[in-house]
């Protein structure tokens, strides 16, 4: 039996990239939202566009949250860290993958934000001491996750987090998503690289008219061993 996935901001364009692409490899999905009733509107959406026997359910964040064995952040970066702090007790003993990009746009383009913790996935960390807490997929463009007829499997999803079994488990769960399996980038405090270089390629993107994602070359995927690797 494999992993429930929740996706809390799963009405959003990266959370219903996320769960098509997951139902379509055959996980169970869980959207969540701030109102239940819009999750479940998605839900039934996404099942219609996967077809077949996609497994894809909507409810309140929390009852999302409570129901994943993996639990996607895929919510706006929240300055104030109070919507993810309300479900801490729900995310307890839960692994939960940031793919938050706290990212600033203005004159000169887009930009990385400061945030004091280092990263907003140290941030959920820190508001969620009894979850397990990775950070992926930041560099996974939505539109291209909800054409399902487009080929990710080129493109890397770099995880990060200082649990090296569960780091293992999100390379592993980057592989329903693209097809390729994820790279291990090491401890949490990596996401302070990951998160800004999102503005990056959205930058390319603009003047490429692409949608940029990120390759690492001279990388032999079938080298890694995630349970031996502890830093
Ligand atoms: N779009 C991309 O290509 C992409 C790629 C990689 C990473 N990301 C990151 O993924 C996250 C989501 O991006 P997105 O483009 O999917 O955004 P989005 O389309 O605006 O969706 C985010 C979802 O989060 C929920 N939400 C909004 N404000 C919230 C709040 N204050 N508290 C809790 N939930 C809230 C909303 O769902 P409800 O109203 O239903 O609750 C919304 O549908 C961002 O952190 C972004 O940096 C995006």
């Amino acid at each position: 039996m494999s992993d429930t996935i929740s996706i809390l901001g799963g009405t959003g364009a990266l959370g219903r990239g996320l769960a098509a692409r997951l139902a379509r490899s055959g996980r169970a999905v869980v959207l969540g939202s701030r109102d239940g009733a819009r999750a479940e509107v998605s839900a039934a959406e996404l099942r219609d566009l996967v077809g077949g026997t996609a497994r894809i359910d909507g409810a309140g964040n929390e009852e999302a949250a409570a129901a994943g064995d993996i639990v996607l952040l895929a919510t706006p970066w929240d300055e104030s860290g109070e919507s993810i702090a309300a479900l801490a007790p729900a995310l307890a003993g839960r692994l939960v993958v940031s793919c938050i990009n706290p990212l600033g746009f203005d004159a000169k383009g887009p930009h990385g934000l400061t945030v004091p913790e280092g990263s907003a996935a140290e941030q959920v960390a820190a508001l969620l001491p009894s979850s397990t807490v990775t950070a992926a997929f930041h560099h996974l463009s939505a539109p291209s996750l909800a054409n399902l007829d487009k080929d990710l499997s080129g493109e890397d999803v770099l995880v990060c987090g200082d649990d090296a079994a569960a780091r293992a488990r999100v390379v592993d769960l980057a592989a329903a998503v693209t097809g390729r399996p994820g790279v291990d980038v090491g401890a949490l405090r990596q996401a302070r690289v990951l998160e800004p270089f999102t503005a990056v390629l959205i930058a390319v993107n603009k003047r490429y008219k692409t949608r940029a994602g990120v390759l690492l070359t001279h990388v032999d995927l079938s080298r890694y061993d995630g349970a031996g690797v502890t830093a």
